[in-house]
């Protein structure tokens, strides 16, 4: 399956995709686009260095339909099958979404549907729960509401900060999200209203 990735910034995610590919985990992925929306994100000399086309859009001098609407045109003209979100801050519109419909992946910083949005760990933190974590989850039209395919749970200690409690969760989502793209890519999700179910190993 051909993905095309797009991320707004350090692209960890995105090289732990480039990572698990070149270590042999995703042999029917094919990694044959990057997107991103600031000229600045680290994940562009990511994906130089893989090898990997990338394209900026500048998603401030434009609004969001066209943004989408160029992003399409790239993924079209590429061939991709399916899209991961790897940090990408943005919301995606409608069009996008149904075009790649059960296609696309994201992978963020906790437990969903608890605390989505773009500042997951200071809301944790500012709730006091002791529990946090990552989800890998398909998108929908909301923010961050799609359904969940994988979670890991890490705890939250009373002396977190946002970075400390981050890098903590930082390396589970680095082994969710390729293991959910392998999924994707086995045909191994199947979407029940907002549930998925992962089928069993052919
Ligand atoms: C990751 O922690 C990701 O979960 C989060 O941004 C970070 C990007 O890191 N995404 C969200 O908060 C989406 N709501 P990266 O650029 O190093 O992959």
């Amino acid at each position: 399956m051909r993905f095309a990735v797009m991320a707004s910034g350090r692209g960890s995610n995105f090289q732990a995709l480039i990572d698990a590919r070149t270590g042999g985990e995703l042999l029917d992925v094919e990694l044959v686009q990057l997107i991103v929306n600031k000229r600045e994100a680290q994940a562009i000399a990511r994906a130089e260095e893989a090898g990997i086309p990338w394209k900026f859009i500048d998603s401030e001098a434009m609004s969001r339909a066209e943004f989408d609407q160029r992003a399409l045109t790239v993924l079209h003209e590429c061939g991709t099958e399916a899209v991961v979100l790897a940090g990408f801050m943005r919301l995606l519109t409608p069009v996008f979404i149904s075009t790649f419909r059960h296609h696309i992946l994201n992978i963020h910083p906790a437990l969903l549907p608890n605390f989505p949005g773009a500042h997951a760990h200071r809301d944790v933190l500012a709730a006091g729960v002791n529990e946090s974590g990552c989800s890998a989850h398909l998108v929908d039209e909301g923010i961050d509401t799609g359904p969940i395919i994988l979670q890991q749970s890490v705890d939250v200690l009373p002396d977190d900060t946002e970075e400390s409690l981050a890098a903590r969760i930082l390396p589970h989502e680095h082994r969710l999200l390729p293991e959910a793209v392998r999924l994707l890519a086995a045909g191994r999700l199947k979407v029940d209203g907002s549930i998925v179910r992962i089928l069993p190993k052919k």
